[in-house]
């Protein structure tokens, strides 16, 4: 499986950004956490972290026919980007969104998303394993859409 991982406005900073909220993992740590854990599963990862909008559908755009997964962490885009929404409706893939804290305990602002109902699913507050949970998801929705798998 293919499997396109996008990181959105902010999370370059991680490890120093807000460490009591988003913790002390950098995003190279991040990355090769998920990197490690796509390889012990034989998926083919490819990773990027953009702190712009228009970046991020470009990203979405060009990988279309490459992906087959989708994981993003949108940062605060999640809470207002119609922009992105549709990119993600427009490519047709199935997708989760993650994020590392959790946006349900925090400010009401960020009790929203407007990209949750084009995602298969969205996975909040586990910090690295919600992105790790994401790719799980995916596979498993693979292996369960596989033709004869009921
Ligand atoms: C975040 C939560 C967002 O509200 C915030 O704007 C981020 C990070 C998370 O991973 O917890 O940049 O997506």
């Amino acid at each position: 499986m293919k499997l396109l991982v996008l990181h959105g406005p902010n999370l370059n900073l991680l490890g120093e950004r807000e460490p009591e909220v988003y913790g002390r993992m950098t995003l190279e740590e991040l990355n090769r956490a998920i990197e490690e854990f796509a390889a012990a599963k034989g998926v083919e990862v490819r990773i990027f972290q953009t702190n712009h909008e228009g970046t991020l559908i470009d990203l979405l755009h060009e990988h279309r026919r490459w992906a087959e997964g989708i994981v993003i962490n949108p940062g605060a885009l999640t809470h207002y980007s119609y922009a992105l929404r549709d990119a993600i409706a427009a490519v047709g893939i199935p997708t989760v969104e993650v994020h590392l804290s959790d946006i349900h305990s925090r400010e009401p602002f960020r009790q929203v998303s407007v990209i949750k109902d084009v995602c298969i699913a969205q996975i909040a507050g586990k910090g690295m394993r919600s992105y790790l949970e994401g790719i799980e998801l995916l596979l498993a929705k693979e292996v369960g859409g596989a033709p004869g798998a009921g």
